[in-house]
């Protein structure tokens, strides 16, 4: 099956970009009427995605049905300053999410890829097969960023992790941007299986790497996917270089 065409937004800064992001989730969750799958990214990217989450937008979000998702973990304890799952916990979940409905990566395993093997566990489980089917996308709505050297998740360029085609979550020994510590990393496949892939890069640091994406360069930010969804990369114009670029 081919992906669809991947579409571009350019808010005009970062706080529309937040709010924008804010609206798509609002939307996927509308769409679901009942249980919804939403998986969060690290990175500084939805941090003011996730204060609206908190305040403005808390109260649109029915708590009840929706789960939560990291789609990559730095391999540290869950109270560390650099967990993802701990940075979107103390952000906006905690308190408002139904414990149970919060699923971060078990980084108390022996490695990364004991937590790779368990989380893809938790994963079938909750989608109820051992295999993705392309018409029914585990998560509604999937989070992502782009680094600087065009990884997304704990993808990086030229890692044997890119090259996965089973395995729904793996372990990365090594990362290639700080922080320099082990990952854990959903696959290419399992993103793909998403009803709508959300990527955020906002400022002017992102500027490099996103001219390069749009004139083509083969970096896993642009190998992400959603097979049977919507690829959106959501930026701003400081990201995108100007409106007229744009
Ligand atoms: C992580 C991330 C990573 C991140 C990008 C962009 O654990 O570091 O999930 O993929 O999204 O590096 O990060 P920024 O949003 O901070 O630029």
């Amino acid at each position: 099956m081919t992906s669809r065409a991947r579409e571009i937004i350019v808010a005009d800064d970062s706080e529309a970009l937040a709010r924008i992001a804010a609206q798509h989730l609002l939307h996927r969750i509308a769409q679901q009427p009942q249980r919804v799958a939403i998986c969060l990214t690290g990175g500084s990217g939805p941090s003011r995605l996730y204060q609206l989450l908190a305040g403005e937008f808390a109260g649109a979000i029915p708590w009840p049905r929706v789960h939560w998702f990291i789609g990559d973990e730095r391999f540290v304890p869950p109270d560390d300053p650099l967990s993802n799952m701990g940075v979107a916990r103390r952000a906006f979940l905690d308190g408002r999410a139904p414990p149970g409905h919060i699923h971060p990566m078990p980084t108390d395993a022996a490695t990364p890829d004991a937590v790779a093997r368990r989380y893809q566990e938790e994963l079938q489980n909750f989608y109820g097969a051992a295999q993705l089917a392309p018409t029914r996308p585990l998560f509604d709505l999937t989070l992502m960023g782009i680094g600087p050297d065009g990884h997304t998740a704990s993808l990086f360029p030229e890692a044997p992790a890119l090259a996965e085609t089973s395995r729904w979550v793996v372990g990365v020994e090594h990362a290639a941007v700080p922080p320099l510590v082990p990952r854990v990393t959903l696959t290419l496949p399992a993103l793909a299986s998403s009803r709508e892939l959300l990527f955020l890069a906002g400022g002017a640091a992102k500027r490099e790497i996103i001219t390069r994406l749009r004139a083509g360069a083969d970096l896993p930010a642009a190998r992400a996917r959603a097979v049977d969804g919507d690829t959106v990369w959501l930026i701003d114009r400081a990201a995108a270089g100007s409106a007229r670029d744009a």
